[in-house]
């Protein structure tokens, strides 16, 4: 018999995870409280850039999956997987809000025997610390009467290279059963399983993976700004380097980086050190070097308008990265808000990204027309998404100014960081 499971937050995890219970034979119940979301899946539009309209059509009118906004709707689930937000409060500190108020939804709907699996990235102790009690409260044990268990979401969207069912899921259960119960339902979802002896262990798994890749993009985008005083190409400096067989990781500069993930995550794990009175001196650095990147943009930037007074400056990209609708502390943000402050005249455009609204005032993105691309006394790439069309970009701008080293040869009018 087909297994049951719930995903409550359809978002950019847990819509696609759904998605993929769905292929495997699963009943598959979707939750979300945003009604937006739950009207979107109504008429068959996707707000996911990884997940067509067509995709929405396959999943809503199958009689293998439904949605709600209740959680009533778990009756009957054998799994319920946690997808909800873990954004910080404050720009610092964990903000569990998101996952207790779901918790607390769902408690008066739990049932014996359920396994309930957390997916949100979140600091070593969540699961038992925080999710252990709050499970509890429903008079049910964890362990004996209730199965609890965290297993970190590994996609990343807008990139095809890795499917879900193909990255390796690293899964953890409170006791022995509990990761057992969620061993039975992850491995007829996903091809390998990488269970770790505690959920601890797996929550400190996803933040060392986020922890180091903050660290080493702050690294290389300080190594970038040192190469550029030394009169050094640093993409040719990381090229060569990448040609050594063995223990070279390349990373490489940016305007910064963004997303949901890279810059929270380090901050749970400091938040839970500093608890502990320990300090985190590298994450301290990274964040440091990664808060100032958009003041080193615009330096960039200003270097290349020389005294101009109000310049005319396009921002090519919004979203943190590239191929994704998704601008959560995305960094363009910030250098689009600090260039208004100086009174510089900002355009933007994103593909993903019809309108926003910056400092109180609602932007439309541009339609790139040659003579549009000509006025602006600086063109800033700071996405380098793939439908962007490069060439009408060098052809017809002033100055661009390539914080991604999308455009790879050597022209007058183009500036790399
Ligand atoms: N986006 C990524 O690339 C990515 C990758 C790996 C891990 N993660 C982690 O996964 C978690 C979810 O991230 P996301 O990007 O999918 O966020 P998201 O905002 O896209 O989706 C979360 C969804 O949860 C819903 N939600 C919020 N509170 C709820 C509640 N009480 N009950 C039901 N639904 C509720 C929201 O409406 C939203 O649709 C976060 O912890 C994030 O750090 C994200």
């Amino acid at each position: 018999m087909a297994f049951t499971v719930a995903v409550i937050g359809l978002g950019y995890v847990g819509l696609p995870l759904a998605t993929l219970f769905h292929e495997n034979d699963f009943n598959v119940i979707g939750i979300d409280v945003d009604l937006n979301k739950m009207e979107s899946l109504k008429k068959g539009i996707s707000y996911l850039s990884d997940i067509t309209d067509a995709d929405i059509l396959q999943l809503t009118s199958s009689e293998k999956f439904s949605y709600s906004d209740s959680f009533q709707a778990l009756v009957g689930a054998d799994a319920i997987v946690l997808c909800v937000p873990t954004p910080l409060r404050n720009h610092q500190y964990p903000d569990l809000s998101y996952l207790e108020s779901a918790v607390k939804g769902m408690l008066p709907h739990l049932q014996r025997d359920q396994l309930i699996v957390l997916e949100s990235s979140t600091f070593p102790g969540t699961t038992e610390e925080v999710l252990v009690p709050l499970v509890e409260s429903s008079g049910f044990i964890v362990g004996k009467d209730i199965f609890l268990g965290y297993s970190p979401e590994r996609i990343d969207p807008g990139n095809k290279d890795y499917s879900l069912e193909n990255i390796p899921k690293v899964i953890s259960g409170v006791t022995k059963k509990c990761l057992q119960k969620t061993e039975l339902i992850y491995s007829k979802a996903f091809r390998k399983l990488v269970p770790v002896g505690s959920p601890r262990s797996a929550e400190m798994t996803k933040i060392l993976e986020n922890t180091q890749r903050l660290i080493n993009i702050s690294f290389i985008n300080e190594m970038s700004q040192l190469c550029h005083q030394l009169d050094i190409d640093i993409w040719e400096v990381i090229q060569a380097a990448s040609t050594k067989p063995y223990g070279f990781t390349p990373y490489f500069p940016g305007p910064g980086i963004g997303g949901h993930c890279i810059p929270v995550d380090p901050l749970y794990l400091k938040w839970k050190a500093n608890l502990l009175s320990l300090e985190t001196p590298f994450i301290d650095l990274a964040k440091k070097v990664n808060d100032n990147q958009p003041n080193y943009i615009i330096s960039r930037t200003t270097s290349i308008l020389k005294d101009k007074e109000h310049p005319n400056i396009l921002l090519v990209g919004l979203t943190y990265k590239k191929d994704v609708n998704d601008v959560r502390e995305s960094v363009s943000i910030p250098i689009f808000e600090k260039m208004i402050e100086k009174g510089w005249d900002v355009q933007y455009t994103d593909p993903f990204i019809k309108e926003y609204v910056v400092k109180g005032k609602k932007y439309q993105s541009i339609n790139m027309t040659e003579e549009k691309i000509s006025e602006f006394d600086v063109i800033l790439i700071l996405t380098d998404h793939s439908m962007m069309n490069y060439d009408d970009l060098i052809q017809h701008s002033k100055q661009i100014l390539d914080t991604r080293n999308c455009i790879k040869e050597t022209y007058k009018n183009v500036i790399r960081l």
